[in-house]
């Protein structure tokens, strides 16, 4: 197996996330940073500022006038929806693909991306964070990796659940022992290859080990026990899906009993056709 630098810059099926969306990304949390600067930012983008005007536009905010300026769209949706909403439209097609090696079928892992992006959302709204628009973007990529490994751990997948079965150990455990490192080492260092903010990095790498996070503790727990609550409703379980727990430090980070996780459920649903509807628009 190649070392995992020269593996990132081999993948040509993985299109580099446009510059705007990258910066979107970072501006968005910054608090020194002005609406008027996130508007002159979009705003010279044409395709991107016909997308968001659509997306507002779009039946499903209803709003009682036509949006015709970047200005008010900020307004209107807000900032963390916006990025949010660019940002899956140009993960989409790729999130779209089949991932064999996984036992993902084509269009499973973008279904179980955007329930994990809505079910962390729903953890960090429940604690009434003003980040729960970054608990979104953390949901929608932290599987990101296994874009990057999925042929490799479709050769080795026998190998890697024998490990898991017989000596009962997590799966990206069993990926790092075979390949030499896991789907969510791989993944944090795609992102760290793109540049994206390193709250959202650790969330990649840590979700399944929530008790490592230091940055963003919170942000990786809410994204931990998102990604496991999809699995268990289905949403995307392939290989790897029933190899998790919770972690019970993402329990104590979040507040969250495993009886409010399930009450989550019921919301998780509607709130994903939505998505879904509203992601078509800036695709
Ligand atoms: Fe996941």
């Amino acid at each position: 197996m190649m070392p995992l630098d020269q593996l990132i810059r081999k993948i040509d099926d993985i299109p580099p996330l446009p510059d705007i969306v990258v910066k979107l990304l970072h501006v968005s949390r910054d608090p020194n940073v002005s609406t008027r600067e996130m508007v002159e930012l979009i705003k010279h983008d044409p395709a991107l500022t016909i997308k968001v005007l659509r997306l507002c536009n779009s039946s499903y905010y209803g709003l009682p006038r036509k949006i015709n300026s970047i200005q008010e769209a900020l307004v209107y949706i807000g900032t963390d929806t916006l990025v949010n909403f660019v940002l899956a439209g140009c993960l989409s097609s790729f999130y779209q693909t089949a991932q064999n090696g996984y036992g993902l079928e084509e269009g499973e892992l973008w279904r179980h991306s955007v329930a994990c992006a809505i079910a962390s959302q729903r953890i960090s709204l429940r604690n009434n964070e003003d980040t729960h628009g970054q608990a979104f973007t953390a949901g929608l990529i932290h599987d990101i990796g296994k874009i990057i490994l999925n042929s490799y751990v479709g050769l080795e997948i026998n190998h890697i659940m024998e490990l898991v079965e017989q000596h009962q150990i997590a799966f990206g455990e069993a990926e790092k022992q075979v390949l030499g490192f896991s789907h969510t080492e791989a993944g944090a260092k795609l992102a760290r290859h793109w540049n994206l903010p390193e709250a959202l990095i650790e969330a990649i790498e840590f979700h399944q080990q929530p008790q490592r996070a230091k940055l963003a503790p919170k942000l990786v727990a809410q994204v931990h026990l998102g990604n496991i609550l999809c699995l268990s409703f289905g949403i995307g379980v392939g290989t790897d899906g029933l190899a998790y727990t919770f972690h019970p430090s993402a329990m104590e980070e979040t507040g969250m009993e495993i009886a409010d996780l399930y009450q989550l459920s019921l919301d998780i649903h509607d709130d994903y056709k939505k998505a879904e509807d509203l992601i078509g628009l800036v695709a």
